[in-house]
């Protein structure tokens, strides 16, 4: 009996397994508008047996985004674009979820296979906003989000929220981890404000749970899942125990699930990179915050995965890179862990049994 391949309780949702693809940013959108790339993209995993497909970072607004190339949700014409890739979705039987984000200070990027650093004013660069003047790298000088700017950020995404269920989202995550703009208000390595939003423990936190709490209060059914990064990794920067605090306050606010990641604060951090890294860090979450939670990072194998859940690390694993390498990965793990090819919670498509 594999508990990888056991159906799991989101909210009012039943996910088919505990296999979610992990958002993975394509930068190939024009004017935020998914396309056939990400139809054939995200459909190849919904196909391949995954039961929640994330989709991309997906900025609330066109500042928001990391680059020129990322989608979005703040039109009408992005909707439209995202529900058909939903259906698609929901016809292989998984679910749908959109990760919702704000790049903040990382906005304004080029296109990673486009070169790196910032995108000029001539090629349509921007300048991105963030908490405090603190440039990330090589990439644009940020300027200091007024008061009112900060206030209507909950708004922008509630905003987009509300676009992405009426475009038939099952699930929403709020990206809160890699340095975009809710992490750089946690981290007091990115953050210096002196008022509100900025200083001690509550004051960093309280725009991620305003986010949190403005979407739970506009839809209160919908599950919500919210990626922290565990750590900078940095001396000084935000940690585990920040994380455990922040989470035990998400649940509070009505998140049902912390995606648990690392890093995105500082260029070069020494990271003790090897298979599940992380999921020690889901584990300590989902222990002592009482929250459910996602582990991600280098899981590749199928007894590893099935590890996570039997062992009660995390309720469910996010794959990225190994679902581009093999986008059937949930079925091909399914049958080396002895699950049934009858099984529903890893079903061939009929074409392919
Ligand atoms: C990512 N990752 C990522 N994370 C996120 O929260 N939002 C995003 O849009 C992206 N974009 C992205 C693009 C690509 C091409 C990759 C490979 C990764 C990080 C990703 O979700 C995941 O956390 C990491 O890749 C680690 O998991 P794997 O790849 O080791 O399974």
């Amino acid at each position: 009996m594999s508990e990888l391949f056991s159906p799991y309780r989101l909210r009012g949702l039943e996910l088919r397994n505990r296999v979610v693809v992990a958002p993975m940013c394509q930068y190939s959108a024009v004017d935020g508008v998914p396309d056939d790339w990400h139809l054939v993209h995200l459909g190849s995993f919904a196909r391949g047996g995954a039961a929640l497909v994330l989709t991309e970072a997906t900025a609330v607004t066109p500042e928001g985004r990391i680059s020129p190339g990322d989608t979005g949700l703040w039109n009408d014409a992005q909707q439209a674009a995202w529900a058909r890739i939903v259906d698609f979705v929901h016809a292989q039987g998984a679910l749908a979820g959109i990760q919702l984000a704000h790049a903040g200070r990382k906005a304004s990027s080029r296109v990673p296979f486009d070169g790196r650093g910032a995108v000029p004013d001539a090629e349509g660069g921007w300048e991105p906003v963030a908490p405090s003047a603190v440039t990330f790298g090589r990439l644009r000088d940020p300027r200091e989000m007024t008061a009112a700017e900060v206030a209507a950020l909950p708004g922008q995404f509630v905003a987009a929220a509300r676009r992405a269920v009426a475009a038939g989202f099952d699930v929403l995550e709020i990206h809160a981890a890699h340095g975009y703009l809710l992490h750089q208000f946690l981290s007091p390595l990115a953050n210096h404000r002196t008022d509100a939003y900025g200083g001690p423990f509550d004051h960093r936190a309280r725009l991620t749970l305003e986010v949190v709490r403005a979407v739970r209060a506009a839809l209160p059914e919908v599950p919500l899942l919210v990626r922290l990064s565990a750590t900078d990794w940095a001396e000084g920067g935000w940690d585990i125990d920040d994380t455990v605090r922040l989470s035990a306050l998400l649940k509070e606010a009505g998140a049902d699930l912390v995606d648990t990641s690392s890093g995105g604060t500082t260029e070069r951090p020494s990271i003790p990179v090897a298979p599940g890294y992380q999921v020690p860090f889901a584990r300590r979450i989902r222990a002592e915050a009482g929250i459910a939670t996602g582990a991600v990072g280098l899981i590749t194998e199928p007894a590893d995965a099935e590890r996570v859940v039997a062992d009660g690390d995390a309720d469910l694993v996010l794959l990225g890179r190994e679902l581009l390498r093999d986008p059937h990965w949930p079925l091909r793990a399914a049958h080396a862990l002895g699950v049934p090819a009858t099984d529903p919670g890893a079903p061939w498509p009929k074409q392919y049994a």
